[in-house]
């Protein structure tokens, strides 16, 4: 069989993510304010087997060690997100400067550690007490949000040089506020409507704010992309697929590129855009440095309501592992997706800010965690980003989610997506086989292919 060498470009960013409430722990010290993460978890029968972010990976206190097995991992950024109620416990006015000393500190040893600080300003733990007085969906959001980022741009602007505004605001202002599944648990189209707005607007009014602190800093945002297939080649299903399409990526997508929200998804809802007031639109497309894209599989459409799991068939009729979310191996959605972003959206510069893949990982008798499948994934992922290079799409960085096993959401810890194994008994940290791997593929650059 032939062999083919991948070598990336030589500016190209290799890292891994985390995200404040997967891994911190410490929920309530320090003067730390709750956040919705905080309260969802502790209501009975929100997330599996009753689990929370109360410890979580306690890196609020291991995070020297944990800095150590990154540098060991040879990671050149670390991607990390900003505690909002760590800094601001009400979510406005006073700030915990115990919060900015943690966060400050954190930059430090990264920085002496050669690794460039990736720094996500929210990803999902609103403070508890701005989602009392209305939450995303409530406009006042825009401008305390803006004063947080002001906040923590002008304590750790001078060191950290690459800013995201928001993870994945589909998922805050969809799964937050119309299924619910995520906090604050509300089921509201409408409001998720608004909250979306808010997102778009927060992030592109932050944007000058940030540039501002950090002067010679990057900013950008990331969005979760979903490529989507019909199930069949009926009109039905095909119509339906452009729906979802609209839903999760056009609806951010098409704003952000100056198009406003897309007509089709407007019509569809039917609710009209009472949020929507003259200027928005102009202040959500200040210029950004980058778009981050977290890509982990893709979706096959149907136009009857049925269960997601029907995905599974097509995964397994086509020889494809299934993670332990359910979601089917799909590279070339994310070779798609890339595509689409400099063809159709002229995106100047993406990140690959989050792939990676959760399975049942355990430590063998030897103590070593072996996990061929995840390797398997990321390598194929990567691969599939270096056909994009190749056809001219700006890739500059991947980081890997994530660098630990940490609490997933709704699903507790069962699903373990780390390069890193965390035993949350002892909190012992275990590069995986795949974190071993990773540190040569960042050492040499790429990696040797079979082509077939
Ligand atoms: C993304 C989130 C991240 C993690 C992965 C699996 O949607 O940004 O925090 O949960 O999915």
């Amino acid at each position: 069989m032939e062999k083919e060498q991948i070598i990336f470009p030589n500016d190209f960013v290799w890292g891994a993510a985390t995200s404040s409430y997967q891994i911190e722990g410490a929920w309530d010290k320090d003067d730390k304010g709750e956040s919705i993460w905080d309260r969802f978890s502790h209501t009975s029968g929100k997330v599996e087997n009753g689990e929370n972010g109360d410890t979580a990976c306690d890196h609020y206190y291991r995070w020297q060690d944990d800095i150590e097995i990154m540098r060991d991992l040879n990671l050149q950024a670390y991607r990390f997100s900003i505690s909002w109620p760590r800094v601001i416990p009400e979510g406005r006015g006073k700030v915990n400067q115990a919060g900015i000393d943690f966060y400050s500190r954190l930059v430090d040893g990264l920085l002496e550690a050669g690794i460039a600080p990736y720094v996500t300003l929210y990803h999902w733990d609103l403070p508890q007490m701005l989602e009392d007085q209305g939450g995303w969906p409530d406009r006042m959001i825009v401008d305390a949000f803006t004063a947080y980022a002001d906040v923590v741009t002008r304590a750790l602007g001078d060191r950290v040089k690459n800013w995201i505004t928001l993870n994945e605001p589909w998922v805050s202002a969809f799964v937050g506020y119309f299924e619910g599944r995520h906090a604050p648990g509300i089921q509201n189209i409408s409001a998720a409507l608004a909250a979306a707005h808010h997102l778009l607007l927060a992030h592109g009014q932050a944007v000058p704010v940030v540039r501002q602190n950090s002067p010679d800093g990057r900013v950008g945002i990331v969005l979760n992309l979903t490529p989507m297939d019909p199930a069949s080649s009926s009109i039905a299903d095909y119509k339906q697929t452009v729906w979802r399409d609209g839903f999760i990526n056009r609806w951010f997508l098409d704003p952000l590129a100056g198009r406003g929200y897309p007509q089709d998804m407007v019509e569809g809802h039917g609710l009209g855009l009472p949020f929507l007031k003259p200027g928005d639109y102009d202040t959500m497309i200040a210029p950004t440095d980058f778009l981050g894209v977290n890509y982990y599989t893709r979706k096959i459409i149907r136009a009857a309501d049925i269960p997601e799991e029907e995905n599974e068939p097509v995964a397994v009729m086509r020889g494809e592992p299934i993670t332990e979310m359910d979601w089917e191996v799909y590279p070339h959605g994310l070779y798609q997706t890339l595509g689409r972003l400099h063809f159709d959206y002229r995106i100047p510069e993406i990140l690959i800010t989050e792939n990676g893949a959760a399975f049942p990982d355990t430590v063998d008798p030897d103590g070593e965690v072996r996990d061929p499948l995840r390797l398997e994934y990321i390598k194929r992922h990567l691969a599939a980003a270096y056909r994009a290079i190749e056809i001219g799409v700006p890739v500059k960085g991947y980081f890997v989610w994530s660098l630990f096993d940490n609490f997933e959401w709704g699903f507790g810890y069962r699903p373990r997506f780390g390069i890193v194994h965390v035993d949350f008994g002892t909190q012992k940290r275990t590069p995986k086989h795949s974190a071993i791997w990773y540190r040569n593929i960042i050492e040499q650059n790429g990696f040797i292919v079979k082509k077939n």
